[in-house]
């Protein structure tokens, strides 16, 4: 059978039977440690203004992670260092990808690792200068290869990405092209639509339908529109622009059902940004729209603001499902949708704008229940 990746790395740091034997006899010494080091591993990360800021729940959430800190230690010391490890390995590797966690990181918090453990192995093994060499190394050998199914899992997100902006540059092209060529024939329909109205205004069932042809003519050019703005880029018409006064006008630009409560929290005196207005707007539309959409017949949306460290938050949350855990990562791709209409382009057209303005958009679960969307725009400067 061929050589799975792990093993090709275990032969590559020359992990072997006696380095697991180091290792597991290792363990009963450093298991009343284990605790106290994933403590000194978090101070470490909340210390660090960069690496903070990849803890999603603040220190609220470094509880719940040297818990998990420590059951990886328990398993790093323990074996089995089979297919299964690697694995479960990989899986923690790709939710420090999902949460965009720089790859950089890891090798300083690797190092805190290494280092208190090294330490327990020098004061616990000092009569056994032999023994705690070879535990060294096997430690030494170990943590190597946790890096290296770290370094991995952030490659294989590099690739899926390339290929991502691949088929999307293709797509692209071809939606394009699909987008300008459907406009003729849509303008051709509205045109002898224009002529049939004028005719069917005596007949009852006629007129319902004509007017119907004309509300989906409206949504094909406008998805058209979206679609060609996703690819053409326009360019950014930069002014001041009020937040505050931006989201009254989404919220009150969105139709609601009379179920859905809208409020508006913390958004006055927010500091102005230097952006484009109209797409600012859209951006703004585009959220508050896809939150009454998931709230829902009966919920709340509510838009709230906050500034620090020269950048503004607008927070546009809902009361509805929130996203579901498989379209997380892709969220933000075009044509990833969870609506039964439309064709998912929102999102991506939010993100596209955002990230012109030198923005960043992103997602997290709301107190309200459902989804938050959070832009972050740079002020001042
Ligand atoms: C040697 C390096 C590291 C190890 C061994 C490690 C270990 C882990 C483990 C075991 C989990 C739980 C994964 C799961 O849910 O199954 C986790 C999640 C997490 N780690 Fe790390 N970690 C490392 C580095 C870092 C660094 C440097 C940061 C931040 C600067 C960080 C931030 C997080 C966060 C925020 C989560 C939770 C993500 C979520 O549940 O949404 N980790 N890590």
């Amino acid at each position: 059978m061929a050589e799975t990746l792990f093993e090709e790395l275990k032969r590559y740091v020359g992990f072997s039977a006696g380095d697991e034997a180091a290792l597991r006899a290792l363990y009963p010494h450093a298991r009343p440690e284990l605790t106290r080091i994933a403590s000194v591993f978090y101070q470490r990360i909340l210390d660090h203004e960069g690496a903070r800021k990849a803890l999603e729940g603040g220190e609220s959430a470094v509880g719940r992670l040297k818990i998990t800190l420590v059951a990886w230690m328990d398993s790093l010391l323990q074996g089995p260092w089979d297919e299964a490890y690697y694995e479960r390995r990989a899986r923690i590797g790709r939710v420090h990808v999902r949460i965009a966690l720089p790859q950089q990181y890891m090798f300083g918090a690797m190092n805190v690792l290494r280092q208190e453990l090294n330490g327990v192995v020098d004061q616990q093994l000092i009569e056994a200068p032999d023994v705690l060499r070879a535990t060294r190394l096997a430690l030494g050998k170990i943590l190597d290869l946790e890096l290296a199914i770290m370094l991995h899992t952030y490659r294989e997100d590099l690739l899926a990405q390339q290929s991502r902006v691949e088929r999307l540059s293709t797509f692209g092209q071809l939606i394009g092209s699909i987008g300008h060529e459907l406009r003729n024939p849509l303008s051709v329909i509205e045109t002898s639509l224009y002529i049939l109205k004028g005719r069917t205004e005596a007949d009852e069932r006629a007129k319902k339908h004509v007017g119907r042809i004309g509300e989906q003519l409206v949504i094909a050019n406008d998805i058209i529109t979206k679609l060609l703005d996703m690819i053409r880029d326009k360019p950014l018409q930069r002014s001041p622009v009020d937040l505050t006064a931006l989201a009254r006008a989404a919220g009150e630009a969105v139709q609601r059902p009379p179920g859905v409560s809208l409020g508006l929290v913390g958004m006055e005196g927010l500091p102005e940004v230097q952006g484009d207005p109209v797409q600012l707007r859209q951006v703004l539309v585009n959220l508050v729209e896809n939150a009454v959409h998931a709230a829902a017949p009966e919920g709340q949306v509510r838009v709230s603001g906050g500034s620090g460290e020269g950048m503004v938050t607008v927070t546009v949350e809902d009361s509805g499902k929130g996203v579901d855990e498989s379209i997380r990562a892709r969220l933000f791709e075009p044509l990833i949708t969870t609506k039964a209409k439309g064709i998912g382009l929102g999102l991506a057209l939010v993100k596209r704008i955002v990230e012109r303005h030198g923005g960043t958009l992103g997602y997290q679960r709301s107190s309200l229940g459902g989804a938050a969307f959070w832009v972050k725009l740079p002020f001042g400067g």
